[in-house]
């Protein structure tokens, strides 16, 4: 695991992006795995600004997205497909064919699950997948328990998270079940890159980076990962 601490957010935005678009001009195909939250938001801003100066395309691109609430249809303006529309896809000339989230609807939980992974494993595993982390050591919905997840499966929501993501609920009550990317799907993807802004996460990334390795803290795990880069600020490395 190599841990990088920046000045702020947009220092951060510019160094991963310059990654993510790099190596999309090296592989026009390439596999992304993207997150929601607030922590990738600016770094996909950088994207959408190469795009529209003509430094790189995004049309072969294959992408699969961490994970997405119970209940909530992908016009919801509160789900997570919504979200990766209005913050990236959207604003890029992504291929929505080539677009793959994890399904709302809770009737298709398991096989939509399976058909994920084996979407994934189709796909050649995915090249970056990009993390944020939660203030309880979540990454995805992966909550603090007593084992690694392997493949993606349905979650209870811990209240620690719907206490941060409540806010983003402003016309309905945020759901508490969401299906998610597993451990075993984000420790297989070839580079995976973190990012970490804010005091709020210092605990967390403290845990993450300094603490051993363990379910109840899920991105202790990115420890063990050959090719982890973790981006932080200076407030959220300051118990490091
Ligand atoms: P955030 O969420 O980027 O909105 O802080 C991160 C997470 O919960 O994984």
């Amino acid at each position: 695991m190599e841990v990088i601490v920046m000045d702020n957010a947009f220092e951060i935005s510019k160094a991963v992006s310059s990654i993510i678009i790099d190596e999309v001009k090296k592989n026009p195909k390439a596999v992304l795995g993207f997150a929601t939250g607030a922590s990738p938001v600016e770094t996909y801003k950088r994207m959408i600004e190469a795009y529209k100066d003509g430094k790189v395309s995004f049309k072969d691109v294959t992408t699969f997205n961490l994970d997405e609430y119970c209940g909530l249809e992908r016009e919801d303006e509160n789900s997570y497909f919504y979200f990766m529309k209005d913050n990236l896809f959207g604003k890029t000339d992504v291929d929505f064919e080539k677009v793959n989230f994890l399904s709302g609807d809770e009737a298709q939980s398991e096989k939509n699950c399976r058909e994920y992974e084996e979407k994934i494993a189709a796909a050649g595993g995915i090249d970056i997948q990009l993390l944020g982390i939660g203030t309880n050591g979540h990454i995805g919905f992966n909550e603090p328990s007593e084992s690694f997840s392997d493949g993606p499966f349905k979650v209870k929501l811990t209240q620690s998270t719907i206490d941060s993501n409540s806010k983003y609920f402003k016309d309905k009550k945020m759901p508490g079940y969401a299906l998610t990317m597993g451990i075993g799907d984000i420790m297989r993807a070839k580079k995976i890159i973190l990012i970490a802004t804010g005091e709020s996460k210092a605990n967390a990334v403290f845990k993450m980076v300094k603490g051993e390795v363990t379910p109840s803290c899920p991105a202790s795990v990115l420890q063990n990962h050959g090719d982890a880069v973790i981006y932080l600020d200076k407030e959220s490395a300051k118990l490091l």
